[in-house]
């Protein structure tokens, strides 16, 4: 039986049982059950977007923009969702999108995310702000296919001694996503005056890295804490919080009573505004993995991707989160897919909720989606089960609505199955 066929038969069956999904099918209502279970810093910082969130809604309209036409009669009985990217095939269209922070969704965080998307198969990328190390979710996947997502820090030396680590991680891919130079103005965040790596939070790929130990150990030694800071009890609560996300050997750094100062560090070095083109040859050089941009929405950049010799493009706006008023990815993926005119494969995200959203951005001509926020509220709902489910979820509405529009793979999808509205 298909996975579509299998999924639904599996949650109307049971419900004869009176079992019922574990967590909601429907995305309003997964995010609602997923809000219940979060702090509200927690929630708006993963729900949230940037400005007055109208690229978040602009993502979502470019998709109400086209409708899907299907086509009948066409012996759709067996079909195959799967995909091929850089020589590995992989069960369904889509990826785990590179969330951080997870342990604010869930105590289980990255590893809880590692073992439900092995189990289904499905790649997961690893956040480079993951509140887990690479090592340790790697060592939760067995084979299971994995990819590293790199924020390029100002040290070169930490960005060759992360891409090395997913190298000896067995990752398959490296993904650098551009679009995050400079944090997005977020007045969610702003309001609950709320950054969660400023509590220790999110940052476990650096403070299991020991470039970035002996980096950040010698700027603490330099540096001074702030005088002017009035420290008040919640000053000393946060301070322990971040403590306790420390290893041992920075909590010995940090008790000189500094930690401020290395915090502040951390932020300084974490991304590089000063990045271009002519940096992206230091990676080719020093990995043979295939390398993905993440970020890219026009399509002079993508020609300027593969010039640089990039293996591939991810059109996104990161979820609305960093540039309001940007353009959606929807609209931005035609061109894109045209200017690199098949040379190398244009992956897509932000704002899919739905396997008829896959179905759209493959019909413009992405080689695969990645899926971000649903699978984060999966897990706030109900840990490692809860993005298991969601990903099942998603994998059967594909596959139905892949079927229902006369398609039996992923290459017999085009824009002939799409209409735009008028
Ligand atoms: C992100 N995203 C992201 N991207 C990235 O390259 N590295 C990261 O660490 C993060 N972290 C992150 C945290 C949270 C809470 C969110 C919501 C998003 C962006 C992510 O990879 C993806 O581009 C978006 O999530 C896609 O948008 P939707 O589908 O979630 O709306």
């Amino acid at each position: 039986m298909s996975i579509g066929r299998e999924r639904q038969t599996d949650v109307y069956v049971q419900g004869m049982s009176g079992a019922m999904p574990t967590v909601p099918v429907d995305f309003c209502s997964l995010e609602e059950r997923a809000r219940s279970m979060m702090t509200a810093e927690a929630f708006a910082y993963i729900a949230g977007g940037s400005g007055v969130e109208t690229t978040m809604a602009e993502n979502r309209a470019a998709f109400d923009r086209w409708r899907i036409v299907p086509r009948m009669l066409r012996d759709v009985e067996v079909r195959d969702t799967s995909v091929e990217l850089f020589g590995h095939t992989y069960p369904s269209p889509f990826l785990l999108a590179p969330i951080g922070v997870l342990e604010m969704a869930h105590r289980d965080a990255d590893i809880a995310v590692a073992r439900a998307a092995a189990a289904e198969g499905v790649p997961m990328i690893f956040s480079n702000q993951g509140s887990r190390s690479m090592e340790d979710c790697a060592s939760a996947m067995a084979d299971a296919p994995r990819w590293f997502q790199l924020y390029w820090s100002r040290s070169r030396e930490l960005v060759a001694s992360l891409v090395s680590r997913a190298e000896k991680s067995r990752c398959q891919a490296i993904v650098v996503t551009l679009d995050t130079t400079l944090l997005g103005w977020r007045p969610r965040d702003l309001d609950l005056a709320y950054l969660p790596f400023l509590r220790g939070k999110g940052i476990a790929q650096y403070t299991s890295d020991p470039v970035f130990m002996r980096l950040l150990l010698e700027r603490v030694e330099d540096s001074e804490l702030d005088q002017d800071r009035r420290i008040t009890l919640t000053t000393l609560k946060n301070l322990y919080q971040m403590l306790e996300n420390y290893p041992a050997p920075m909590i010995e750094g940090l008790k000189s009573g500094k930690a401020l100062a290395a915090v502040r560090q951390f932020l300084n070095i974490f991304s590089n505004p000063a990045l271009t083109w002519d940096d992206l040859s230091f990676l080719r050089e020093h990995t043979k993995l295939p390398i993905l941009l993440k970020g890219v929405l026009h399509p002079d950049d993508a020609k300027l991707a593969v010039e640089a010799g990039m293996d591939g493009i991810i059109v996104s706006n990161h979820g609305g989160r960093q540039v309001d008023g940007s353009v959606a990815t929807l609209d931005a993926l035609p061109g894109v897919v045209e200017a690199v005119g098949g040379t190398i494969p244009v992956l897509m995200d932000s704002g899919i909720r739905t396997g008829a959203d896959i179905f759209k951005a493959l019909a413009l001509g992405a080689s695969a989606v990645l899926l971000g926020r649903p699978w984060v509220y999966g897990l706030a709902a109900a840990g490692e089960e809860g993005v298991r489910e969601v990903l099942r979820n998603y994998q059967a509405d594909f596959d139905l609505t892949m079927g229902l529009s006369g398609c039996r793979n992923v290459g017999e999808i085009s824009a002939a199955n799409l209409l735009r509205q008028q």
